[in-house]
């Protein structure tokens, strides 16, 4: 296995413990959803019917980008393709990067079309690799695997600091966005990782031409946890020669495990600037159930995405379990809507939040 290819596979078991999730919240517990004692609709009258780049959707859930490029990467991408395409619901791959560097593993990838021939599939590569510019063919490749309906860039500075083989320069990635909105054959989304994209960086991605963001805040995966777990599962390195010195480095890189924007803050700086420019905001982060979901919608999101509780039911109960965790979420945002007296995804506003009161 390459070197990526072993981090890809030490990242998934690695955030399926609950270590791996920030301490801070999203924000969604500092509100609460309206009841409506006198609702006027029932359970069959509820459409969760939604639009992303122009296209509906029955359910506004977005399997985010997670895995490819090792054995294991490639049956959960099956399985996720699996339920995908039955539930058409879109999903992202995890990043192709190990793909475009070494193509035995183009497999794990493909795989996802073969499973899901109608899903709406996202490519996806980080930021740090857009510097100078992506090669066409290396564009063509990510594409043409999968057959994607969209590239997703992902951009992840906090978790490349902390990584030991991480990357270290970020010059030149809002560039290589703009060259990739000219050049791709498909839309492209934006996202971070679990950190946040605020209104500021928000503005400069809309200003290159990019028309949705995922803003992925601080709530859920932190994946400046799950770096520093797998520097500490590792035998001591000679970077820092003395115990003491190694303890002060553990504590430098555990004062990030917190960093980064919250999921509910990147949402309220985001509330401006979409009535000024037009652009699809997909709300990620600590979304882990249908409550979040819909307070995510009535704070601005068009579409929410989820990513590291679907890898943990698959890897514990299996694609019968995912489709019993799909079934649980869909239910609960049908009563939720029901008991705000929405009928439909799209009518969801801050009329229907409030801040909490006891
Ligand atoms: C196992 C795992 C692997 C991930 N790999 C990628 C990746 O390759 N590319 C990417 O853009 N995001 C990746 N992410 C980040 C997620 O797409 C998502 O932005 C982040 O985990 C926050 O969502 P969550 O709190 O629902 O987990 C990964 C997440 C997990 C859990």
């Amino acid at each position: 296995m390459s070197s990526i290819s072993t981090r890809k596979k030490d990242h998934i078991d690695l955030t399926l413990t609950e270590s791996s999730q920030y301490k801070r919240p999203t924000g969604f517990q500092l509100y609460q959803l309206k009841h409506n004692a006198l609702p006027e609709c029932g359970l069959e009258d509820i459409s969760f019917r939604s639009h992303l780049l122009g296209i509906e959707f029955e359910f506004p859930l977005f399997i985010s980008s997670m895995t490819g490029g090792h054995g294991e990467a490639t049956n959960l991408n099956a399985e996720i393709a699996t339920f995908c395409e039955h539930f058409k619901i879109p999903f992202g791959v995890g990043s192709q990067r190990v793909m475009l560097e070494d193509s035995t593993h183009e497999k794990s990838f493909s795989i996802v079309r073969k499973k899901a021939p109608n899903a709406f599939i996202a490519a996806n590569i980080g930021g740090a690799q857009l510097i100078g510019g992506m090669p066409s063919n290396r564009l063509l490749s990510m594409i043409s695997s999968i057959q994607a309906n969209a590239v997703i860039v992902h951009l992840n500075p906090l978790q490349e600091l902390i990584q030991p083989e991480g990357d270290t320069q970020f010059d030149g990635v809002l560039k290589g966005i703009e060259k990739l909105v000219n050049e791709s054959s498909v839309p492209l989304i934006v996202k971070e990782t679990g950190a946040g994209i605020d209104s500021a960086v928000a503005k400069r991605l809309l200003n290159v031409g990019v028309k949705v963001i995922d803003i992925a805040g601080v709530g859920g995966t932190s994946w400046s946890r799950v770096e520093a777990a797998r520097i500490t599962s590792r035998p001591d390195t000679d970077k820092v020669g003395s115990t003491l010195m190694r303890k002060y480095e553990l504590e430098m890189q555990e004062r990030f495990n917190e960093w980064g924007n919250s999921t509910v803050y990147c949402l309220k700086s985001l509330q401006e600037l979409a009535w000024e420019r037009e652009f699809e905001i997909i709300a990620s982060g600590g979304i882990r159930n249908a409550q979040d979901m819909i307070k995510a919608r009535c704070l601005g999101a068009h579409f929410v995405a989820v990513a590291q509780p679907v890898v943990r039911v698959l890897k514990e109960e299996g694609l019968t379990g995912l489709e019993k965790w799909f079934n649980l979420w869909r239910k609960e945002a049908t009563m939720i809507m029901t008991l705000l007296g929405v009928r439909e995804w799209r009518l969801l506003s801050e009329e229907h939040i409030t801040p909490h009161s006891s």
